[in-house]
């Protein structure tokens, strides 16, 4: 039996380049279907990336502004860099069959909290948590999970602070609350993550004695840190800009911050 407008179906698919010997109407609407539902999956995973990587664009513009609002105020900036990333589609898939989780969108967006990820580089130790502060007390933003790297170092020695944050994307099809992970660490830390990831992470090295050596490497950089930051404290304690001159000279600076 014929379909009302299988021929123009037809003329439409021997149009498009199919193959004679699959322009059969049956299999053609089967195939369609096929197609359908695959390019409706792709759609729906490109919609979760979209509001994934605006959210890792509002986090990263609330941190700039952050950063420069400090130095207007404190004449120093607590941010060094940013850094920011989307997290490939073949390292989430990996995830989630390492975690054993069905691999569909809702579950990416429900289970993997770091599909969007910020990475925060700050001068000293002390920045990182006033970064964290200024940045938790936006109305906007919700702390979903925190994990303190740097009060208690993992095993290997890595030392960050690690932030769940869910920020509202307002998209044309409605307000999607999106999740980004925000990594906040030090550039000394920063350094030896880089380094020590490029050499092992996630790697099954068993060499204890060089896995020793890593670790110790985290706490000769840790302790370096922590005087780094006791010599600004010291230096800032000692600052005093009592002559009328050097408080103009000192406001001055504030005015000339770059407003980015
Ligand atoms: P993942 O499955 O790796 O995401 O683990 P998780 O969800 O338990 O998160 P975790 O708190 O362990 O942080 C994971 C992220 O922190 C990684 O993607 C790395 O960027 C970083 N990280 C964690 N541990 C180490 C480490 O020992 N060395 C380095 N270089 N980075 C680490
Ligand atoms: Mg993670």
């Amino acid at each position: 039996m014929e379909h009302p407008g299988e021929n123009n179906e037809l003329t439409l698919w021997e149009n498009a380049g199919f193959p004679e010997q699959v322009q059969d109407p049956k299999l053609m609407r089967l195939l369609m279907k096929g197609a359908n539902n695959v390019l409706d999956v792709m759609l729906d995973y490109k919609q979760l990336m979209f509001a994934e990587s605006s959210a890792m664009k509002i986090i990263r513009t609330k941190l700039e502004i952050l950063d420069t609002e400090f130095k207007m105020t404190h004449n120093r900036d607590p941010i060094h860099s940013i850094q920011t990333r989307l997290k490939s589609q073949a390292s989430i898939l990996q995830k989630m069959s390492r975690r054993g989780i069905e691999p569909t969108t809702e579950n990416m967006e429900r289970y993997i909290s770091d599909i969007a990820g910020v990475r925060v580089i700050c001068g000293y130790m002390d920045d990182i948590y006033t970064v964290e502060k200024l940045l938790i007390e936006h109305e906007d933003i919700e702390l979903l999970e925190r994990k303190d790297y740097i009060l208690s170092p993992k095993p290997s020695g890595y030392r960050s602070l690690h932030l769940i944050v869910q920020v509202p994307v307002f998209l044309p099809g409605g307000v999607r609350k999106t999740k980004v992970e925000v990594q906040l660490r030090t550039i000394a830390m920063d350094f030896w993550a880089s380094l020590e990831h490029e050499i092992r992470y996630k790697k099954d090295l068993d060499n204890k004695a060089l896995l020793k050596r890593l670790e110790t490497c985290a706490e000769v950089i840790a302790r370096t840190d922590e005087e780094m930051q006791a010599i600004r404290v010291q230096m800032e304690a000692q600052e005093n800009p009592t002559k009328e001159m050097e408080q103009i000279l000192e406001k001055l600076r504030r005015f000339d911050v770059p407003l980015g």
